[in-house]
């Protein structure tokens, strides 16, 4: 039974993996067997995270601006140099973007949507080879998505973060209709996240872990593990005939509250 659940020998690349939701995964995958790039922009960051990370396993870095096609062409061109396949994409990277609707600015869709969206198309169709050249027949390749609750329920009055909610649902669209393109060689499937701690959430976060998930259906927030399930459950064999869904790991709060 662990077997199902094992990555050894598998090749993931884990995008926003320097830190955040994206180290979560990275660890995870790891510590499942598998091989792991990680891809952002600061270098300082990936440094860090390789050397943190490198007694689970194999792990190296790609700096690259992924809400670019430069970027994007950059990490296919590093990755599709050191390997012949690649079994996981982790489509991970995201920006946030927030400001009272009357002053809302337009960079702060570009910004969002670049890397949110178009980065997510641009990589996966770039990988797409790799990916392709991974896949068995009982145990396709795989492309995980992270989108998150806010692309599911709509975030109420007063948060202020317009691009990012439709952003979300676009991820979660477009998991789907890849899912269809892909198939049967490339599962497609999107991790929604709920509340996890990372610079992203530092502000909502303010008044301390404890107090906000105490307000939560299952009383408190997503810890790394919960990450790292399902992570790892999305990369393994034990969910080869899963492709297209958009699976919430928010302790019920978009289905429950
Ligand atoms: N934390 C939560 O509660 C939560 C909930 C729902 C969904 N999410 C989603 O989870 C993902 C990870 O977010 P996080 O919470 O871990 O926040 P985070 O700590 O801010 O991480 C974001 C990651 O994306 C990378 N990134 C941003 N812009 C990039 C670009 N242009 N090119 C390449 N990499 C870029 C960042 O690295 P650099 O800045 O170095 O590029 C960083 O590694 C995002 O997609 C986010 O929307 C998070």
């Amino acid at each position: 039974m662990t077997d199902l659940f094992r990555l050894d020998g598998k090749v993931a690349v884990v995008t926003g993996g320097g830190r955040g939701i994206g180290l979560m995964m990275a660890r995870g995958l790891l510590q499942a067997g598998a091989s792991v790039y990680l891809s952002s922009r600061k270098e300082a960051e990936l440094d860090a995270a390789v050397e943190a990370l490198s007694p689970l396993g194999r792990v190296s870095a790609v700096p690259a601006d992924l809400g670019t096609a430069e970027g994007v062409a950059a990490l296919t061109a590093a990755v599709t140099g050191r390997e012949d396949a690649i079994h996981a994409l982790f489509n991970n990277a995201g920006a946030a973007w927030g400001a009272p609707y009357e002053e809302f600015p337009e960079s702060g869709f570009d910004k969002v949507y670049n890397v949110n969206v178009k980065g997510v198309f641009l990589l996966t169709r770039a990988l797409t080879p790799l990916l392709n050249a991974a896949a068995t027949e009982d145990d396709p390749a795989r492309v995980i998505n992270t989108g998150s609750i806010d692309g599911i329920v709509a975030p109420g009055k007063g948060r202020d973060n317009f691009s990012y909610s439709a952003s979300k649902a676009a991820v979660h669209m477009l998991t789907r209709h890849l899912a269809g393109e892909l198939a049967p060689k490339i599962l497609v499937n999107a991790i929604a996240p709920g509340l996890f701690e990372s610079r992203m959430t530092k502000e909502m976060l303010r008044a301390g872990s404890d107090a906000v998930g105490a307000g939560m259906p299952l009383g408190r927030i997503g810890q790394p593990d919960d990450i790292a399930g399902i992570s790892v459950f999305l990369a393994s064999r034990a969910s080869a005939y899963i492709t297209g869904a958009v699976i919430p790991v928010d302790g019920g709060v978009s289905t429950i509250s």
